[in-house]
């Protein structure tokens, strides 16, 4: 079986997802950020203070490329389709599967996660994180073979529609 490439919005269920689907198919998983951490040795907030946002999407792009033809479960991390070159790698590692949560969903989870302090959300308001998650529709849109809606549902139940669908 081929990959499952994740992506969606922060709070998505990228993380979650993409280990459950790793468990039911014994593919490898493989988190971007988490990598991303192991490699700049710092956190992601540090990271954007010291050297800024483009050089994170630079490390994010370098890895993308990387991982081109791994048969892996890719939990991506939510700007990852802000880069055209993003985007049309993307196309060549289909199946991307974009995970679609409402902002009612994510905002929450997002304000509640301790787990990882994440720059651009950080000291945002609802408005102006919905208004983040807005502008990048469609780049999430035009980067996914398959749309699953997430909300109200269990990760087993969007894992269950991912491998039925594919
Ligand atoms: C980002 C999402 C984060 C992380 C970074 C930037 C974004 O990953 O890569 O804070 O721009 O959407 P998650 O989507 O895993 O939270």
């Amino acid at each position: 079986m081929k990959g499952i490439i994740l992506i969606g919005f922060m709070g998505a269920g990228k993380t979650t997802v993409g280990k459950l689907l790793s468990k039911e198919t014994g593919l490898e998983q493989v988190d971007f950020d988490e990598e991303i951490v192991k490699e700049i040795g710092m956190t992601i907030q540090d990271y954007f203070a010291l050297h800024g946002e483009e050089a994170f999407r630079e490390r994010e792009t370098e890895l993308l490329g990387r991982y081109l033809n791994h048969n892996k479960i890719v939990s991506t991390g939510g700007g990852i389709v802000l880069r055209l070159e993003n985007r049309e790698l993307l196309k060549q590692m289909a199946p991307v599967v974009y995970l679609k949560t409402k902002p009612e969903v994510f905002i929450p989870r997002l304000k509640q996660d301790q787990s990882m302090v994440r720059p651009l959300v950080v000291s945002k308001t609802a408005e102006e994180i919905k208004a983040i998650f807005n502008s990048r529709i469609p780049f999430y849109e035009e980067s996914a073979s398959l749309i699953v809606e997430t909300d109200n549902r269990t990760p087993e139940e969007v894992v269950e529609e991912i491998l039925e669908s594919i």
